[in-house]
């Protein structure tokens, strides 16, 4: 959701480590800390009610429908943030793998895309929803039961302990003036190499 927006379209250094996410709660979602008040969490952006994770052996199993909530016009732009935290002497401090989607609609479905895979690839009726994007208030999101598996590579080694994928999601009018409703989520857990 935007599920797992990872962050690390980064770097495309020659030497990529293999990485994966393991998520440290089941329920995935957790609100941002230090944002200015009024900002939303993921319930800003999609009401989850009918959407179910669930912890497994081989990682977080994902099904249900998420219903577009976020309030954003048709011909919003939807500007998107991804950035990656690190819990150091007990606070969370930037890290260099930070990411900005300028206009996440036109790129919502495109395969490239870190989401594409853990996220928007599952879909299932993206042919009949994908003009709204997340532009559309009451869109529902048939989600086919998958298994979240978040694996990339980075360039730049990843070191043990805990980490925060932050997102935020912003919509702006045609005037180019920020809309209200900021979304703010983040997903925490560990990287662990692959072999
Ligand atoms: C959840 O599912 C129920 C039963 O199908 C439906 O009536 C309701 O509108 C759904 N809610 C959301 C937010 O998708
Ligand atoms: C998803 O939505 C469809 C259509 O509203 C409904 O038939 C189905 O039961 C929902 N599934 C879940 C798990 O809520």
């Amino acid at each position: 959701m935007l599920h797992l927006i990872l962050i690390l379209k980064v770097v495309h250094l020659s030497m990529q480590i293999s990485y994966e996410f393991e998520i440290e709660d089941e329920s995935i979602y957790s609100e941002c800390s230090d944002v200015p008040p009024g900002t939303l969490d993921i319930s800003g952006l999609f009401d989850l009610t009918n959407y179910t994770t669930t912890l497994t052996p081989d990682g977080i199993a994902v099904s249900g429908n998420m219903t577009s909530v976020f309030k954003a016009e048709p011909t919003d732009r939807i500007e998107l943030t991804g950035n990656l935290l690190y819990f150091d002497r007990g606070a969370w401090q930037p890290t260099a793998l930070n990411m900005m989607v300028r206009d996440f609609c036109a790129v919502m479905y495109d395969k490239k895309q870190l989401w594409y895979s853990d996220w928007s690839s599952h879909v299932a009726n993206s042919d009949e929803i994908k003009d709204n994007c997340i532009k559309v208030p009451g869109t529902l999101f048939l989600i086919e039961t998958y298994k979240l598996k978040l694996v990339f590579g980075s360039g730049i080694p990843l070191g043990t302990g805990r980490y925060s994928i932050r997102v935020q999601v912003f919509a702006y009018d045609q005037k180019g003036k920020k809309r209200p409703n900021d979304v703010c989520y983040e997903v925490k857990g560990s990287f662990y190499k692959r072999t």
